[in-house]
């Protein structure tokens, strides 16, 4: 439905979903050389989710947190007209958001995937309220789904220690200017460091011998974790800082800081760094490690499921990591 221009972009609805199998910091030492001592007190982790078997994958989870906020507002899916799936781990490198599509049986919506890694959700939001915003279209779900727990290599206690699988998902609808949720957003990349953190084409030792083409698949996620703490702290409160001052929004107004559930420290050096008192922090990667494209909706959805967030809230959402690319988008929540 055409709609006429600058509408405003409302939340109806959050969801979530996380596979039922847990793994310890305890099962991981039995792995690689670790403890759970080290885990939790350098990232705050203390066990997270994986997706176990191979019946069940990134479209499974991303299925089940979008039914979940559709059922929560007893929303048709036939209403959708748009979802964008934001994750780095697809079954299918063509785009799996045309699976949910028919899974949830919302047939009337357009689907594409959008790769940013951990900033995945922030830039979907971000992409969602300019086709609210001018009108194009009305209803829009986006969901952050991921599972890196296929993608890392597990006897790398580098990385094997940090991530975790599972998705959250969000209803956006237009509404009228004054209803509008979406404040505003600043979003950066700095591809010269893209390299920190990747998870990158492998290709095969020799071409194919007519073709000189090289194919292949992709290499384990390679990671180097203190350039991207030293950016995650540097870069993040600058970002949130630039978004809050072309709002004129003070620190003082912000209710909840929502970073990336990268690292329990990161959020406390950011929040220090910005001067946001640590009980405005949503945090919750210690149950579920550091989730990706799935670790804001799904702090989200846990937020708005036990009460904390009120009427008029001002809520900070930042996420960072591969690209490098970085984003914050601030939100006033309305119930
Ligand atoms: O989603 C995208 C964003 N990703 C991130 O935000 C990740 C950002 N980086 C981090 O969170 C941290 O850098 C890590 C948690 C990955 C690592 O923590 P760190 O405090 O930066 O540790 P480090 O790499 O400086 O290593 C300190 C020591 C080293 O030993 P030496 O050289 O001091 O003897 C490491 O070999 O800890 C050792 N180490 C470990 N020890 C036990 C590294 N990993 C482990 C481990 N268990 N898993």
């Amino acid at each position: 439905m055409k709609l006429s221009a600058m509408q405003g972009s409302k939340i109806l609805a959050t969801g979530s979903f996380v596979p039922d199998s847990t793994l310890s910091n305890n099962q991981i030492s039995k792995i690689v050389e670790t403890s759970d001592e080290w885990i939790v007190a350098r990232t705050g982790i203390k066990e997270r989710r994986l997706l176990i078997g191979n019946k069940q994958s990134v479209v499974d989870l991303a299925t089940a947190a979008s039914l979940n906020a559709l059922n929560k507002i007893s929303m048709n899916p036939l209403e959708v007209d748009l979802i964008i799936l934001a994750t780095s781990s697809p079954n299918d490198l063509f785009g799996s958001a045309s699976q949910v599509q028919a899974k949830i049986k919302a047939f009337n919506a357009v689907a594409f995937d959008l790769t940013a890694a951990c900033s995945g959700f922030v830039l979907g939001i971000v992409t969602a309220s300019q086709f609210l915003k001018n009108g194009s279209y009305r209803t829009i779900l986006v969901i952050g789904a991921d599972v890196l727990s296929k993608w890392i290599n597990w006897s790398d206690r580098n990385t094997c220690i940090l991530f975790g699988d599972g998705a959250g998902a969000t209803i956006l609808q237009s509404c009228k200017p004054q209803d509008n949720q979406i404040l505003g957003f600043q979003l950066n990349t700095d591809g010269r460091y893209w390299d920190h953190l990747s998870l990158s084409y492998k290709k095969n030792i020799d071409p194919h011998p007519l073709l000189n083409i090289y194919q292949g698949s992709f290499n384990y996620i390679a990671m180097n974790g203190k350039e991207v703490y030293k950016f995650a702290v540097s870069q993040v409160p600058l970002n949130i800082l630039k978004c809050l001052q072309s709002l004129n929004i003070t620190i003082n107004e912000i209710d909840w800081l929502l970073l990336h559930q990268a690292n329990e420290r990161i959020l406390l050096a950011v929040a220090e760094k910005l001067s946001i008192s640590t009980n405005k922090i949503l945090v919750n990667v210690n149950k579920y490690g550091n989730t990706s494209a799935a670790s804001i909706p799904l702090a989200l959805d846990e937020a708005v499921h036990d009460g904390k967030i009120s009427s008029n809230d001002i809520i900070v959402i930042s996420g960072f990591g591969a690209g490098l690319t970085w984003g914050t988008v601030i939100i006033q929540w309305k119930c």
